[in-house]
């Protein structure tokens, strides 16, 4: 596994891998994607195997491009009204963190999208993957660079301790951005759906296009049967630590004493100080802030990191407070929500 900073000869070298069908881990503005050209059976099933994900779970076909966005997906079957929603979503929200749901092209093989007839496509924000993509066919399917319900990859570091020798080179382009996946928006269908929260608002696309519903929030969710679910990524477990995660409220996490051999998460430092001046804390406490602010980007953008360096301090228990309901805030709630759902 070769493990190279970007640079131009890097992008190319991963470029070269990828159109010869192998892996290649790279950045993106949300988390790193474990890339496959999209074109290539076997470098899809490849991914598949590489992340042991279970094969009803589909990708997202990333594109650097407007122009490839015809070359992945078949538009004649959408509508004229929706296809104009689309447009207005693109022109605006592309590049950027949203995956759309649209029609395949054949040329996509089944295996990319767990034999649906649906692909979901995004054009990243950022310039070295971009630049990969388009120095390779034009397509790469990348699902975030890690195993499979585990925590996302915001650094290449993430990506080598978890994935390491499986893939054939990362590339290793700094923290993500935003630190969080891409929202999820189904136009296929009657009404607009957004399968998974992420790094878009969905404020940001209603703006645009009017009201679109959301699927199945974390915690509502009591879909075990995968083959209800509109989206594999709505598991009810899902981006889960291995150390035991808990969530708690604001008025629940101040009102917690600290255990021995634990670590608190607090949102922001408002809600830190109340619980230290309510005294429920001892002098060996561990204790993070997401955003000492309330910022739910910076809260965003340092939320899997965090979470990485506190699973690998092996206390026997996190224990994070919930965002509030504004800005990624929702986003952030649906990965904790899923990320402790096995400790209930
Ligand atoms: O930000 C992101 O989206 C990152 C970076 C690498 O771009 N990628 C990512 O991929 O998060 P992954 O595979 O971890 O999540 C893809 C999500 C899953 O929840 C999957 O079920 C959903 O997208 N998805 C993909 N194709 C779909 C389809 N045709 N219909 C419904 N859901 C789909
Ligand atoms: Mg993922």
């Amino acid at each position: 596994m070769k493990f190279l900073a970007v640079t131009n000869e890097s992008l190319e070298q991963g470029a070269k891998i990828l159109k010869s069908g192998g892996l290649v881990a790279f950045p993106t503005e949300t988390v790193y994607g474990l890339g496959a050209d999209a074109f290539n059976a076997q470098a899809l099933a490849k991914v598949f195997q590489v992340k042991n994900r279970p094969s009803f779970d589909p990708l997202i076909i990333h594109i650097a491009q407007i122009e490839t966005l015809e070359k992945v997906s078949d538009l004649s079957l959408l509508d004229e009204e929706t296809r104009k929603k689309l447009f207005i979503l693109t022109e605006n929200l592309w590049p950027g963190p949203l995956s759309i749901i649209l029609p395949k092209h054949k040329n996509i093989p089944g295996i990319a999208t767990a034999g649906l007839q649906t692909a979901a496509i995004r054009f990243p924000d950022n310039e070295a993957a971009q630049k990969l993509i388009s120095l390779s066919t034009g397509a790469v399917a990348a699902p975030s660079a890690n195993l499979f319900g585990g925590l996302s990859p915001t650094r290449a570091e993430h990506v080598k301790n978890g994935l390491g020798e499986k893939v054939d080179m990362i590339l290793d382009g700094g923290s993500s951005r935003i630190g969080l996946e891409s929202t999820v928006l189904d136009i296929t269908g009657d009404c607009f759906k957004i399968l998974r929260l992420g790094g878009t608002p969905k404020e940001a696309i209603e703006r645009l296009i009017g009201n679109v519903e959301v699927v199945s929030p974390a915690g509502e969710s009591s879909a075990e049967d995968n083959s209800a679910l509109a989206s594999p990524g709505l598991l009810k477990s899902h981006y889960a630590p291995r150390t035991p995660l808990y969530v708690l409220k604001r008025e629940e996490i101040i009102n917690k004493t600290y255990e021995q051999n634990s670590v608190f998460l607090f949102y922001n430092n408002s809600a830190r100080d109340e619980w230290i001046k309510a005294k429920k804390i001892n002098e060996t406490a561990i204790i993070r802030v997401l955003s000492e602010a309330g910022n739910s980007l910076e809260a965003a953008s340092r939320f899997f990191e965090t979470l990485h360096e506190l699973d690998n301090l092996n206390v026997s228990q996190i224990y994070a407070q919930l965002a509030p309901n504004e800005g990624l805030g929702d986003a952030i709630n649906d990965r904790l929500k899923r990320g402790s759902a096995k400790n209930k």
